[in-house]
């Protein structure tokens, strides 16, 4: 069945949707569903967050009767399978639509495609595809997860004009102005995790969490006390790797609302118990390269804690591990217009590379000004 323009247009409102739970779906994926009879859209739907209703579901009962013979569009297959709600495809069955419309099919290869063949089966028109690379955009630590087990992976990196991230004395806040900040903010709420590293804990003792305005949710858990519109239980978990358990119980990062996760090696139990006893998660690891935590383990450990999308807001030491061990899928990069001086750190600490055949390439996805830095979107 081709799509016509019309088609388009009502997914790209499904989408649209979807994005409004950008920040609250997590460990599910963001879905927004949309149910169009003669030409008008009759009913709704987004899911907000992991228990409550699915798009199709809120859809369906926003349009009551009149979605009987609608063509229903959907930014993600159908569920087909019993998860914390019935299966989506017998509510469409049940309510009698003519049409379904997915944007992509489910990226579990365990069910993929299961929900269209029992609309099919049902004597319902079924597509799927239309504004696919969109769908795939909007849930890609969602569909990383899915293919390979491991989360999708964005670096956050800050540096001035001259490629320095921090002064030599380790000092490095604010290299870049209030806007870019706001931006990193927007980066960590759609994240399920925050990763950093001990060296960064113990030179910043910082927050780590997502402050960051969103419009209001219906959610909740939204109805309790949050900051700046972001429930404790949506913060995102905050991710340490600290081989030894150097993190101090007294760290800034554990006290705040959400999660803190420390991840050390599986020789050093006996000293994680202070942080156990201080409210952090402790997960004990095998040794990658110089007795520190593998982070290839790390990020294995990360996708079965269900996290669809990290964001590593880390010092040079990790970011360059990442780099090498190629576990980076995006690097964010602020460049603010102020200059740090050669004796300040550098953005990767690669201390192998001495041939420019070695050298590590991105392609550059994305250019913009913010605020007065610019913000760069790299790929591998
Ligand atoms: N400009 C920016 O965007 C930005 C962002 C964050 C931080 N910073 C700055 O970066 C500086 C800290 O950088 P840093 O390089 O010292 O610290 P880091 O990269 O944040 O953390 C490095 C530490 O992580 C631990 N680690 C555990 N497993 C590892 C592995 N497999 N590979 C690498 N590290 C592993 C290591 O300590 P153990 O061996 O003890 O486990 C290592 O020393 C601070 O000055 C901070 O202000 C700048
Ligand atoms: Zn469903």
């Amino acid at each position: 069945m081709p799509f016509t323009a019309e088609d388009a247009q009502f997914m790209a409102q499904a989408i649209r949707l979807a994005e409004r739970g950008m920040n609250s779906t997590h460990p599910n994926p963001r879905v927004g569903c949309v149910l169009v009879r003669d030409g008008a859209v009759v009913g709704e739907g987004w899911h907000e967050w992991a228990g409550g209703p699915h798009a199709e579901v809120l859809a369906l009962r926003d349009a009551g009767d009149a979605a009987r013979g609608a063509t229903a569009y959907v930014s993600l297959e159908p569920c087909s399978h019993y998860g914390r709600t019935p299966p989506c495809v017998d509510g469409l069955v049940a309510a009698g639509v003519s049409r379904v419309i997915a944007a992509m099919t489910d990226p579990n290869p365990l069910v993929s495609g299961k929900g269209m063949e029992i609309l099919a089966a049902a004597d319902i028109e079924t597509a799927v595809g239309l504004l696919e690379a969109e769908a795939k955009a909007l849930n890609r630590g969602f569909c990383k997860r899915m293919a390979t087990g491991m989360p999708w992976v964005t670096s956050k990196l800050a540096m001035s004009l001259d490629g320095r991230t921090a002064l030599a004395s380790g000092e490095s806040r604010w290299i870049t102005g209030p806007e870019a900040r706001h931006d990193v903010h927007r980066l960590r709420a759609r994240s399920s995790a925050i990763l950093t590293g001990i060296g960064t804990v113990l030179a910043d003792d910082p927050f780590l969490t997502a402050r960051y305005s969103q419009p209001p949710l219906t959610d909740p858990l939204q109805k309790g006390e949050g900051i700046q519109g972001i429930a404790a239980e949506r913060q995102p978990a905050r991710v340490v790797v600290d081989s030894h358990f150097r993190l101090q119980p007294t760290a800034k990062l554990i006290a705040q609302p959400g999660r803190t996760l420390v991840l050390g090696l599986q020789t050093e139990a006996r000293e994680a118990e202070k942080l156990r006893d201080a409210g952090a998660e402790i997960h004990l690891l095998p040794a990658g390269l110089d007795e520190r935590v593998d982070l290839n383990a790390a990020m294995e450990l990360l996708g079965q804690l269900e996290f669809n999308e990290v964001i590593v807001e880390a010092g040079a030491t990790l970011n360059g591990e990442l780099l090498r061990d190629g576990l980076v899928d995006e690097w964010v990069v602020y460049l603010a217009p102020c200059v740090l001086g050669d004796r300040g750190r550098g953005l990767f600490h690669l201390p192998d590379l001495e041939r420019m055949s070695d050298r590590y390439e991105m392609n550059l996805k994305d250019v913009r000004r913010v605020g007065k830095d610019v913000r760069m979107i790299l790929c591998k």
